[in-house]
């Protein structure tokens, strides 16, 4: 059997192999609210074969959304539609899981297609944005957030929970909490980004406090039999990768012992002075070391898109799971062309039967 399509368990979860389709926003909702594109969307990603499939970053809150089309977690009419969606990837045999997130100062933002920059000031259609520090990210993303309270951080810990608790009533099984990519909590344990001289900044216990509470408070509503994971971004690419990753690896120590079940490994994002290596695999050994250092089962993802490269990190213990994004855009069947790829016995099956069984009768009748 090849690594890629071998089980997976965590908790009481297990996945039919260690292919996850990593979170991809839509910006398609409307005041939070998914539709039609949405369950299409991801009723086509579950069917293709993946054993995990991680809905979009879902802000807890209105002022938490990167762009006016993100789904949200705030209001039952919202956990009404990611009911029906939770529910189509469970029928088509993936596990369905959410990430649920908080922009920072890189929310009230125009989707990527429509310019990816901040909503001009004097456009309705944007809002004020929080951070750590009163510092913008820069260039197309200027604006100057506010500096958040303490008041702020403890309603902002309080909407991961209550989004937590709507996700677990909508059916999500897996919850991965969004601490990466220059977004709000990832503001805070970058220096990049986060000035502050209270018990939320400073050295590493205060720049990784609000990680460590907010994993805390949303591990007393997850139930302790689902598994609780989240996204960070353990290095920037800025010239300080050994001393960012050094911490990193030591927030995820502490975050495992605060009942962190799995990290996902990513990039900061948190300046656009980085100087990313991109190319086929390139966070691998960046997941491995996290993997072995803080001791946690890891995923990651980034320019992985050849079945034996993604059978590759897994078989060499790189990865647990391997987060296929852009890949599965192109082709929602992609764990069905990886399967046959690597050789899988009845490769069809990976697919649903009404799929499975005329391929394989066809692929028989090619070969004759
Ligand atoms: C359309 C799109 C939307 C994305 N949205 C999110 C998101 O909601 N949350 C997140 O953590 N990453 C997001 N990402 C990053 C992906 O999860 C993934 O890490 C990235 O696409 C790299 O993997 P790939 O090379 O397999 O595509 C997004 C990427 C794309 C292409």
């Amino acid at each position: 059997m090849s690594a890629l399509f071998s089980p997976f368990e965590l908790k009481s979860v297990k996945l039919r192999n260690r292919v996850a389709i990593p979170p991809m926003c839509q910006y398609s909702a409307v005041d939070g609210v998914t539709n039609d594109w949405h369950l299409a969307h991801y009723a086509s990603l579950a069917r293709g074969g993946a054993g995990l499939v991680i809905v979009e970053a879902t802000a807890v809150s209105p002022e938490g959304r990167i762009s006016p089309g993100c789904t949200g977690l705030w209001n039952d009419e919202q956990a009404q539609g990611m009911a029906r969606i939770a529910a189509a990837i469970k029928s088509h045999g993936a596990v369905p899981g959410i990430q649920i997130a908080h922009a920072g100062r890189k929310a009230s933002a125009n989707r990527p297609w429509e310019g990816d920059d901040h909503i001009a000031e004097d456009d309705p259609r944007g809002w004020p944005t929080i951070s750590p520090s009163a510092v913008a990210f820069g260039k197309h993303l200027g604006k100057v957030p506010r500096a958040m309270t303490l008041d702020d951080i403890a309603r902002v810990k309080a909407d991961f929970v209550a989004a937590a608790r709507r996700a677990l009533a909508a059916g999500f099984e897996w919850l991965e909490l969004h601490f990466a990519h220059g977004y709000l909590a990832q503001s805070f344990f970058s220096l990049h980004s986060n000035h502050r001289d209270d018990a939320y900044g400073g050295d590493l216990a205060g720049r990784s406090r609000f990680l460590l509470e907010t994993l805390a408070a949303v591990r007393e509503v997850w139930p302790e039999h689902l598994p609780l994971t989240a996204r960070f971004g353990v290095l920037e690419y800025d010239g300080r990768d050994e001393q960012t990753l050094t911490e990193s690896i030591e927030v995820t120590r502490r975050m495992r012992e605060g009942g962190l079940d799995l990290l996902n490994v990513s990039v900061g994002f948190s300046t656009y002075e980085a100087n990313i290596p991109w190319g086929s695999a390139f966070l691998a050994p960046i997941a491995e070391r996290v993997k072995q250092e803080a001791g946690i089962a890891v995923a990651s993802s980034w320019g992985i898109d050849d079945p034996h490269a993604a059978n590759r990190v897994v078989a060499h213990g790189q990865m647990d799971l391997v987060m296929i994004g852009r890949a599965l855009l192109a082709n929602p069947h992609w764990p069905y062309y990886a399967a046959r790829e690597l050789g899988v016995d009845r490769s069809s099956w990976v697919l649903p039967a009404p799929y499975a069984h005329w391929l394989e009768r066809y692929a028989v009748q090619r070969a004759a």
